[in-house]
């Protein structure tokens, strides 16, 4: 039996090849529930290929996926979505012409029996789903074109999407990119929700600050390669995170004896 407050995603000894491209050289992440993970790198770092590899877009050339506890085999975008897993890719998720409730129900709609979509039920549910992430603007209702809305209210609309598809872990890969720095408050906010949910969240940030503020605990990437895992407690700050990155895009490496010990 798989254990209940065991890890609800591993990742071992992941390799990633593109062509002659080595994109992740093995790397092993695991994610508990209930925490937001910070996944941090650089640049081509591999961090998108990581989170790609879990959501059963890219096959890893080699090595295991695990999730609650379980080996997944024939992994694929349907299998990852029915384990629970949604990622956000950043612009792509939604359809900017259609209403807010049309992009939640997107291709899983609430039908009747006759087959015909239960426009109340959908209307009552995406009601739900917004007020559970804080969608608080009173300007917007689930009728509302998505392609009206802001940055941070698109990426809540994906987000109250994974929602409804009761994902128990949530990837945000970049959410805040293209975001004012309200906008990124915004979805902070609903990352905030996500996790009082009892929710897992996995957030990708080249903005260090960003990443600090809403992460539990910290991944790090380098070149396709793990470099650093840990909790925030085994820092002093933000600063002392930038420091630790910086010194490590020098020397390719990390100096552990500059990290807390209290964690
Ligand atoms: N589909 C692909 N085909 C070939 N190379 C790729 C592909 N996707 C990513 N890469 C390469 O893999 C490396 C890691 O990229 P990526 O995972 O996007 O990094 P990050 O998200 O950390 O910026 C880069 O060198 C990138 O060029
Ligand atoms: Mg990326």
């Amino acid at each position: 039996m798989a254990d209940p407050n065991g890890p609800i995603v591993e990742l071992k000894n992941i390799v990633k090849r593109f062509g002659s491209v080595e994109a992740l050289t093995g790397v092993s992440m695991t994610v508990r529930k209930g925490e937001v993970l910070g996944l941090l790198g650089d640049n081509g770092a591999g961090k998108s290929t990581l989170v790609k590899t879990l959501a059963g877009v890219h096959a890893p050339t080699s090595g295991e996926i695990w999730v609650k506890g379980v080996q997944r085999e024939a992994w694929s975008p349907l299998a990852a979505r029915n384990a629970g897993i949604e990622t956000v890719f950043q612009d792509r998720a939604l359809s900017p012409q259609h209403s807010i409730v049309a992009n939640i129900f997107m291709g899983r709609e609430i039908t009747n029996s006759l087959g015909l979509i239960n426009v109340r039920k959908q209307m009552d549910e995406a009601n739900r789903l917004m007020r559970e992430i804080g969608f608080t603007s009173k300007v917007f209702n689930p009728n509302s074109i998505v392609g009206n809305l802001s940055g941070g209210e698109r990426q809540g609309v994906a987000i109250a999407r994974a929602l409804y598809n009761e994902a128990d872990v949530i990837v945000l890969d970049e959410p805040t990119t293209a975001l004012s720095l309200t906008e990124t408050q915004k979805v902070f906010r609903f990352v905030e929700a996500v996790k009082e949910s009892g929710r897992t969240v996995i957030f990708i940030g080249h903005n260090i600050y960003h990443v600090w503020d809403i992460s539990d605990r910290f991944f790090v990437i380098d070149r396709g390669k793990e470099a650093f895992e840990g909790p925030k407690s085994a820092f002093e700050g933000a600063d002392h995170l930038i420091h630790m990155m910086h010194d490590l895009a020098e020397t390719g490496r990390v100096d552990q004896t500059s990290l807390r010990k209290s964690a």
